[in-house]
């Protein structure tokens, strides 16, 4: 029996009602499956600096060293409580981007997935959705504005200014976009490239490398296009996407754009893959307004799961299954009140009733 440990940081938020059902469905995938999970959980994020003086404790990070994945939760909270916690323990730059850095997680998955069961929840019209949309969007998640040098100050003219660099060398390009070629042979054999090499030098060193990557894939057409034009055309014709590949700010902005044209952040998990660990989570944030109303769709946190039982345990049947069985508890008309707003076909029900819908639906394939 295959056994692997899972580092559990359920965050902040709505974090622990959403992990709570993500724990419920891989107890299930255990007695479905010959595998066993060591669940390990950890402090992570703003409750973190709470209760530890740290957003992302030594504990937590020995936890993970020692996982074979991590499942995150969400993290932060709201604006007032987040004002008690000094800057640089904010969980997005204490705990977060630390997490990136230290596991090299520079490959980031975020599906945008809309299926026929999911499609009343987009702001688009059917005739723009057609059969459904199901892009990849890959990012590149450990480079670029995020990483590199920051500073501030005053200028010669006694002006305050804030200065940060957009840096690539071609290895960190070439790895993710390799990676953007290995899922579109997987997939429709197409693939985006986004950029905007009109104006950034990092975007013409960016197009260079796809230039030279697509040599060892002839098999993949490859299509250049601006982000802002990518942008317009997301809203316009989502249909003409499947694997989108691009740096670090652009990726979490279409990313969102994306979550936007299903009808809600809360349709988008997403893998962070890196050359030896990866951690899965949804995209959103902790949505601290709804947080313990047991009210938030896990269908990010589920599907995260479903993403690291493909990604990092093999587990690809298994992992169809998942996708299947929360589509199928959509199709059957149930939805939970943050997704939805009562309808006449829609039956609302709560975030621990969605996991329990989800688990009835895998048991009977
Ligand atoms: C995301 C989030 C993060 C990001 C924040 C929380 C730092 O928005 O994962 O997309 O900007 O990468
Ligand atoms: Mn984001």
């Amino acid at each position: 029996m295959k056994n692997y440990k899972i580092a559990v940081l359920a965050g902040d938020g709505i974090g622990e009602e959403i992990m709570a059902e993500a724990i419920k469905i891989l107890k299930l995938v255990e007695e479905r499956n010959d595998v066993s999970f060591e669940l390990m959980p950890g402090e992570f994020g703003a409750s973190a600096w709470f209760n530890t003086g740290h957003s992302f404790p030594e504990e937590t990070k020995k936890i993970c060293d020692q996982a074979d994945a991590i499942l995150k939760g969400t993290i932060g909270l709201s604006h007032e409580e987040s004002k008690k916690i000094p800057v640089e323990e904010l969980p997005e730059r204490g705990a977060l981007l630390p997490m990136r850095r230290r596991y090299d997680t520079f490959a980031n998955f975020r599906p945008v997935y809309l299926p026929a069961s999911l499609a009343h929840f987009s702001p688009l019209k059917p005739e723009i959705i057609g059969d459904g949309i199901d892009i990849i969007i890959i990012r590149e998640l450990v480079g670029g504005l995020y990483f590199g040098e920051k500073e501030t100050g005053i200028n010669d003219q006694g002006l305050r200014y804030a200065r940060e660099m957009l840096e690539y060398d071609e290895n960190q390009i070439r790895r993710i976009v390799e990676t953007g070629f290995q899922t579109a042979m997987k997939r429709k054999r197409v693939l985006h490239s986004i950029h905007k090499s009109n104006v950034l030098k990092s975007s013409v060193l960016w197009t260079d490398i796809v230039g030279e990557v697509s040599e060892d894939y002839p098999a993949v057409e490859v299509e250049h296009v601006l982000v802002d034009a990518a942008a317009t055309y997301l809203c316009l014709n989502p249909g003409q996407f499947d694997v989108m590949v691009m740096e670090n700010l652009f990726g979490d902005i279409l990313s969102d754009q994306a979550g936007g044209i299903l009808g809600s952040l809360g349709l988008m998990p997403s893998a962070c893959v890196g050359p030896e660990k990866s951690y899965y989570e949804p995209s959103h944030g902790s949505a601290p307004d709804i947080a313990g109303k047991n009210i938030a769709n896990p269908y990010s946190m589920i599907g995260s799961v479903a993403m690291m039982l493909e990604m990092s345990f093999g587990m690809d049947e298994e992992a169809k299954n998942l996708w299947k069985a929360m589509q199928s508890v959509f199709a059957a008309g149930y939805s939970t009140p943050d997704l939805s707003k009562p309808g006449i076909d829609i039956t609302m029900v709560s975030t621990q009733e969605f996991g329990d819908r989800v688990s009835e639906f895998l048991i009977s394939q």
